[in-house]
């Protein structure tokens, strides 16, 4: 298929589309408007002489609310460690922030102590998936940097609680956590503001450090989406400053559970087979996948809405399964003709090998990491990603406060 992805944006992809990005449409039109955008704006990069070379900025956060899930790490956090390596071995100098979006995790109840150990929790997963500052790559708690914050509340006086009130994810926690459907009820007695706003500080995150690109699961599309709205909006009303980023998805945007295949993958899903996580020891992935629900018929076959479970499977074997020589993945639909007449048994089989072979060595990393040092190393790694993610933030809010009539000019 012809790339649609305009020059400026080809080198941060490259090699990693190939194997992990999927092409997207109507790129063209997004990647023109973010280098215009970004043309009109000073920047905290370094300029160059000859031809003005922006570079691409990469944003991506996770939630601490327990390790990462093979979701999360198809969905997101492969295609991290895919960018670091190609901007490093490109030499782009682009630019890759990756947070732990603590202020994102108390928008639902959390006890201190548990929110504590997740975020060291989650920092020594993402160093454990191949994450490292060595590498180029800036890890930080979202909020060791006020920028974040201070731009959310900026992005709230321009939002439109219209738009916010759309959002699905939004009222689907609501009524998750009510166990009731009547929105509008519940909404009378227990909204909550942070859950409400929980998209304008994501926005917040991502334009603060005016990243081009967002790598991120199926599910985010829509903040995403509200992310490029407030961009726009704050340029019109105040200054050409802002970027609106593109969104970067990949082939497994959506990994379903697996005991309700109709259902994503998910942290806060009570049932502990419905998942993998990264930590998951080899016999518990065999498990996990051998009592992995898939339905009565005989043949195996690859159909999404009508076989939702040994489609999930066929996803995940072409995913983690071996990349062909050129660097692509057999497509789901050839490895369901090529199982189609073997037993069941077959085919979990070669799905368990593949996800014990993709995870191998993570779990003992991220005991490594989080255990180095007593602990202090990844202290040190996240004070440091912190400073540099508050510069890259700061470049922006000097801007920002100016336009907005906060600041002087500097
Ligand atoms: P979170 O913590 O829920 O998930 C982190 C990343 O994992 C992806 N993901 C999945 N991908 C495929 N299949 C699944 N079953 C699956 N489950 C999760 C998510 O799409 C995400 O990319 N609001 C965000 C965190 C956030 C953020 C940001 C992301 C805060 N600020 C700015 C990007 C940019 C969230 O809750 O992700």
């Amino acid at each position: 298929m012809r790339s649609t992805i305009c020059a400026r944006c080809r080198p941060l992809i490259g090699q990693a589309r190939r194997q992990i990005l999927r092409p997207i449409s109507q790129q063209q039109k997004r990647c023109e408007s973010t280098s215009s955008t970004s043309d009109a704006t000073t920047n905290d990069q370094p300029k160059t002489t000859e031809k003005k070379k922006k570079r691409n900025v990469v944003f991506s956060g996770i939630q601490p609310t327990g390790i990462p899930h093979l979701g999360n790490y198809l969905g997101a956090l492969r295609q991290w460690k895919k960018l670091q390596d190609d901007v490093e071995a490109s030499g782009s100098g682009d630019k890759l922030l990756f947070s732990v979006v603590d202020l994102h995790a108390i928008t639902v109840p959390q006890e201190a102590s548990i929110l504590r150990l997740r975020r060291r929790e989650m920092m020594a997963a993402l160093l454990a998936i191949g994450l490292d500052p060595e590498k180029g790559s800036t890890i930080f708690f979202q909020s060791s940097v006020p920028q974040h914050t201070e731009l959310m509340w900026i992005l709230s006086c321009t939002a439109s609680m219209g738009y916010l009130g759309r959002m699905t994810q939004w009222k689907s926690k609501l009524a998750v956590q009510n166990h009731a459907t009547d929105i509008d009820e519940i909404a009378m007695t227990n909204l909550k503001l942070g859950l409400f706003s929980y998209p304008v500080l994501q926005a917040a995150d991502v334009l603060v450090h005016r990243a081009t690109h967002v790598p991120v699961g199926e599910d985010q599309r829509q903040h995403l989406e509200f992310a490029r709205e407030c961009a726009t909006n704050f340029n019109h009303t105040f200054s050409n400053i802002l970027v609106p980023p593109e969104t970067v998805t990949t082939p497994s945007p959506r990994v379903m559970s697996l005991v309700q295949p109709t259902q994503k993958m998910s942290k806060s899903t009570p049932n502990h087979r419905s998942r993998i996580l990264i930590t998951s020891t080899s016999n518990e992935i065999r498990q996990r996948i051998y009592g992995a629900v898939t339905d009565s018929e005989d043949a195996i076959t690859y159909e999404p809405t009508r076989r939702p479970g040994v489609s999930n499977l066929l996803e995940l074997l072409s995913q983690c399964g071996p990349a062909l020589a050129d660097g692509t993945r057999r497509s789901p639909e050839e490895l369901g003709n090529e199982f189609n007449g073997r037993m069941w048994k077959d085919l979990k089989n070669a799905v368990a090998d593949a996800v014990v072979a993709e995870l191998e060595g993570v779990r003992e990393r991220y005991h490594e990491f989080l255990n180095r040092k007593g602990g202090k190393w990844i202290d040190e790694i996240e004070a440091e990603g912190a400073e540099a993610a508050r510069r890259s933030a700061e470049a922006t809010m000097k801007l920002v406060r100016y336009a907005v009539g906060l600041g002087r000019k500097s």
